[in-house]
């Protein structure tokens, strides 16, 4: 495990090669496999891998989502603010698995923030992709992963630029 957390990196820039067919099914079992608050499961996904889409989801927030236009897949994360009072975690976590994944598969992703972000005035980076993809009301956006073969090398962050101040052992 901290052999794939030291590879992991957001990666943005991606060869324009399709995911083989196993990877996409790895990648859907390893997020159905997230543990989810009382296990209610309030999660749900759209695996993305039409191009037009892709482009259109690479509009929702400018510079910040620009690289999904050029990734293999997207996974659009979402959560079910009836189901569980815990949507943005349960859908974080499932995110970040897919991640971790994707890593592990030799892929690479990058998480682009639609939760709270805006598209451009007046309307909501979660509004243009619930429009954009048919997503029902109850449904809330939390984030895109965008997955590809990786077109860029990021080298793992130096152990001495971990910020352990940040962890604080038996009191603050
Ligand atoms: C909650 C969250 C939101 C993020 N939103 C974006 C985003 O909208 N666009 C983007 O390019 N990267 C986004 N990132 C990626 C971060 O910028 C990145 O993880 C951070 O700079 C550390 O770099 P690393 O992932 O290579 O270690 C997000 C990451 C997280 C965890």
């Amino acid at each position: 495990m901290l052999d794939l957390l030291r590879k992991r990196r957001s990666i943005r820039k991606f060869h324009d090669r399709p995911l083989a067919e196993e990877q996409v099914e790895i990648l859907e079992e390893s997020i159905l496999r997230t543990p989810s608050a009382r296990n209610l499961r309030s999660w749900e996904f759209i695996m993305v891998d039409k191009r037009d889409l892709l482009q259109k989801l690479s509009e929702v927030r400018g510079s910040s989502s620009a690289f999904i236009a050029g990734a293999s897949a997207a996974i659009v994360v979402m959560g079910n603010e009836k189901t569980a009072d815990t949507w943005v975690e349960d859908a974080s976590i499932a995110a970040i698995i897919a991640q971790m994944t994707a890593t592990s598969l030799g892929l690479g992703s990058c998480w682009a923030h639609i939760r709270n972000r805006e598209h451009k005035p007046g309307i909501t980076a979660e509004e243009y992709v619930k429009d954009l993809l048919g997503i029902p009301e109850q449904l809330r956006v939390v984030c895109i992963i965008a997955i590809g073969h990786p077109a860029e090398e990021k080298g793992s962050l130096a152990v001495e630029d971990l910020p352990y101040r940040k962890i604080h052992r038996n009191r603050f």
